[in-house]
């Protein structure tokens, strides 16, 4: 007899259908507004995210902590699927704290997610500086997260629960030395160098953080996350980055070191498959990408790329970098949409459109030949199919009427609906500013 679940809770899923930055924290926390979710729940990545939760005068970027942050009797989940920056995440907390958000009672961290250590962030720099030299930078956020998902797979990397151990203090101590030993060899043969003060600084706030975060609610997240769904409890699994930089189906090496697919939620959690409901896709209505790598619907006109980038913001809520601007890329969405099984979407900054004319591409080509399949490198890209279609301007800041929008950004979306219609998909709604009002509904 087939099992009955209906009474049990689900997992819908969020995650950016582009190179990050969808804006996907302002959608989860849009999300949560509906009550239908009893929790929000990190299941991969770590403090490379930042997700802007913008609400009035309030503003919070989260890195570690998830987006339901601001919305009372919301639990956060951190999943084993994590790594976690603990002096990111102290930091996090007490900037809640002062907002207002007293986080720690509802706040639940897996005791199987990874430990960046005081050293995997040098390592991150020392990786990367080894790879400039021959101009193959990847752009890390430098928060090491290559490293410690490295130090996971080897395994030979630290859980949050290992620091309840009376082993901890050996296991750290032997960890730390090898990367001592690492960085010496980047030293020698790069001359790549980490002044020792720095190291201390780095080693004695992470000690402060590590105090702080082991009066926090360490758990069998999976066992939690298991009676909330079975309680008939609804959760919200939040994802970091985007499809684009999945690392087993983005432009490989250019990518994170996570699956930031969908298909990582079970496991990032220790959630049952069958709980998995729908997925929700983010875009925007252009495209941006930061760090190394191909970005082949990047603006060519270097003004045109500096309007979008300067009203856009498009600067890294992480690292303060500026980031890449390009036009939707709806070969590249399609490919995110297959690979992620996303049946909603939601389009944010409509209302940057800084030019008369907007391009979108949809196809790619290479040496004179348009694809048909994705390629495995986009720097074996050479041109793009592009498509030109009216502006609109920005007179759609902050609406939240549909009615109210116009008349050429609904033909915009209107077109972007039916170059997806190969895929069922509804687009929930539109974002017109940061704010968590900006936004009108689309499809319903
Ligand atoms: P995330 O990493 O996907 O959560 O996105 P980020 O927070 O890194 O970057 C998105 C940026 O765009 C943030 O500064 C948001 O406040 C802002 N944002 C989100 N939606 C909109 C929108 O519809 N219009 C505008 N103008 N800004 C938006
Ligand atoms: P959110 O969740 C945009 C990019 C970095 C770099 C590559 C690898 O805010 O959308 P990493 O530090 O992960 O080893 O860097 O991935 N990257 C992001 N780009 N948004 C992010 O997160 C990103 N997290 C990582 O720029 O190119
Ligand atoms: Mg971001």
């Amino acid at each position: 007899m087939e099992k009955n679940i209906s009474k049990n809770g689900f997992i819908d899923v969020l995650v950016g259908l582009q190179w990050g930055d969808e804006g996907k924290g302002k959608n989860i926390d849009e999300l949560l507004s509906g009550g239908v979710y009893s929790g929000v729940a990190r299941f991969q990545g770590g403090a490379n995210a930042g997700h802007t939760l913008k609400f009035g005068e309030l503003e919070f970027i989260g890195h570690i902590v998830p987006s339901g942050c601001l919305r009372e009797g919301v639990e956060l989940y951190v999943g084993n699927g994590v790594v976690v920056d603990i002096v990111s995440l102290v930091k996090e907390i007490e900037e809640l704290k002062n907002l207002g958000f007293d986080i720690l009672p509802r706040l639940y961290i897996s005791n199987r997610a990874k430990l960046v250590s005081y050293l995997h962030p040098y390592l991150d720099q020392a990786e990367e500086f080894s790879r400039s030299k021959d101009g193959k930078k990847i752009g890390t956020t430098s928060r090491g997260i290559g490293p410690t998902y490295s130090d996971s797979r080897a395994r030979r990397g630290l859980l949050m629960g290992d620091i309840m151990f009376p082993d901890f203090d050996k296991k750290l101590e032997d960890l730390c030395q090898m990367h001592l030993n690492l960085l010496k060899m980047y030293q020698k043969e790069y001359g790549f160098e980490v002044p020792l003060e720095k190291i201390n600084e780095a080693k004695k706030k992470w000690q402060e953080a590590l105090e702080k975060v082991k009066k926090l609610q360490i758990c069998d997240l999976s066992h939690l996350v298991q009676k909330r769904l079975r309680e008939g409890k609804n959760i919200l699994a939040e994802g970091a980055q985007g499809v684009m930089l999945d690392i087993d189906h983005g432009d490989y090496p250019n990518v994170t070191s996570s699956n930031t697919l969908p298909a990582n939620v079970c496991l990032g959690l220790g959630a049952p498959h069958p709980a998995i409901r729908n997925v929700y896709g983010v875009i925007k209505a252009y495209t941006t990408k930061v760090g190394g790598g191909d970005f082949p619907a990047r603006i060519k006109d270097e003004t045109v790329e500096k309007m979008f980038q300067e009203r856009g913001h498009e600067f890294g809520a992480t690292t303060g970098r500026p980031r890449m601007c390009g036009w939707l890329d709806l070969f590249a969405l399609k490919y995110a949409i297959g690979l992620s099984g996303a049946n909603k979407i939601f389009i944010n900054k409509a209302d940057i459109c800084p030019t008369d004319k907007i391009k979108v591409v949809t196809g790619y080509i290479e040496k004179g030949k348009v694809l048909e399949d994705f390629p495995l490198r986009l720097s074996q890209v050479t041109d793009v199919v592009t498509e030109e279609i009216s502006g609109w301007g920005e007179a759609n800041f902050g609406i939240s009427d549909r009615e109210k929008i116009s008349p050429a950004l609904s033909s915009y979306l209107d077109y972007v609906k039916n170059k997806l219609k190969d895929f069922e998909i509804e687009i929930v709604s539109v974002g017109t500013g940061p704010d968590r009002t900006h936004s009108f509904p689309w499809d319903k």
